[in-house]
C-alpha cells in the first residue's frame, strides 16, 4: 500500500502532434499513463509499442500502460519489451488472467487488473492476492473527457474491504473523469494513484493542475481511517 498520492497524467488528452513538449509540462507527475486501445475491446484506436519505446527515450517518469485490448495474453510481451513499468489489462478482455499476471511480473514490471465500471468488485476475489495494483475504471473506457461514474466510490470501499480480508494491500488506481473536484473523495475511499487526462492537459497550467489534484487527494488520505 502506498502512503502517498500519485498522479498519472494520461497522454490521450495531450496534443499528439506536440507530445515531446507536452511531456515537458508534466515533469512533476509520478507516472505517465499510456492508453492502448485496439478498436475492438473499445471503440477507439490509440498507441502501440513503437510509441512506448520512443516515450521511454524521452522521459524518466515510469510508464503506466493501460491495455484496453482483446487477448492481452498474446500481446503484452511487446509492451513489456518496449519498457512498460506498470501494465494493466482488463478483467473483461482476458481468458488467462493469472498467466498474464505472471508474465508481467516475471518481466520485472508491476502487474494490474483493470475493472470496467459495470464489473463488480467481486470479480477480483480470485485475483487480488496476485496483483500489484487494481485499476478501477470510473468511466467506460475508450475516450477521455467523460463524466466520473459515482458508483466507483462504493466499489473502492468494497475493494479495500476485500484486500483487508485477504491480508493484501494492492495499490488502487482510478481512471476516468478525475479532477480537483473529486480527487479528495476518491482517495478517501481507497485510491492512491489518480489518472488525470483532460483535467491536466486541458488546464491552462498542467503543472498547477497536477499540484492541485495532488493536494485534494492528500486531504482525502489524511481523512482515511
Ligand atoms: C479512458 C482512458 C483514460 C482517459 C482518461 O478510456 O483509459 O485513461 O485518458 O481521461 P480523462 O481524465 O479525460 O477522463
Ligand atoms: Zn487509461
Amino acid at each position: 500500500m502506498l502512503s502517498d498520492v500519485r498522479i498519472a497524467p494520461s497522454i490521450l488528452a495531450a496534443d499528439q502532434l506536440r507530445l515531446a513538449e507536452q511531456i515537458e509540462l508534466i515533469k512533476t507527475a509520478d507516472y505517465i499513463h499510456f492508453d492502448v486501445m485496439d478498436g475492438v475491446f473499445v471503440p477507439n484506436l490509440t498507441f502501440g509499442p513503437g510509441l512506448l519505446a520512443q516515450l521511454k527515450e524521452e522521459t524518466d517518469l515510469p510508464i503506466d500502460v493501460h491495455l484496453m485490448i482483446c487477448d492481452p495474453d498474446r500481446r503484452v510481451g511487446a509492451y513489456l519489451s518496449a519498457g512498460a513499468d506498470i501494465v494493466s489489462f482488463h478483467y473483461e478482455a482476458q481468458l488467462h488472467a493469472h498467466r498474464t499476471l505472471y508474465a508481467i511480473k516475471e518481466h520485472g514490471a508491476k502487474a494490474a487488473i483493470a475493472l470496467n465500471p459495470g464489473t463488480p468488485a467481486a470479480a477480483l476475489e480470485s485475483l487480488i492476492d496476485e496483483v500489484d495494483m487494481v485499476l478501477v475504471m470510473s468511466v467506460n473506457p475508450g475516450f477521455g473527457g467523460q463524466t466520473f461514474i459515482d458508483s466507483t466510490y462504493r466499489k473502492l470501499r468494497q475493494i479495500r474491504r476485500m484486500a483487508a480480508e485477504h491480508g493484501v494491500s494492492p495499490v488502487v488506481e482510478v481512471d476516468g473523469g478525475v479532477g480537483v473536484n473529486n480527487a479528495e473523495r476518491i482517495v478517501h475511499c481507497g485510491a492512491n494513484i489518480l489518472v488525470a487526462g483532460s483535467s491536466v492537459f486541458k488546464a491552462a497550467d498542467p503543472a498547477a493542475a497536477i499540484a492541485d489534484i495532488r493536494s485534494a487527494g492528500e486531504r482525502g488520505l489524511n481523512r482515511r481511517s
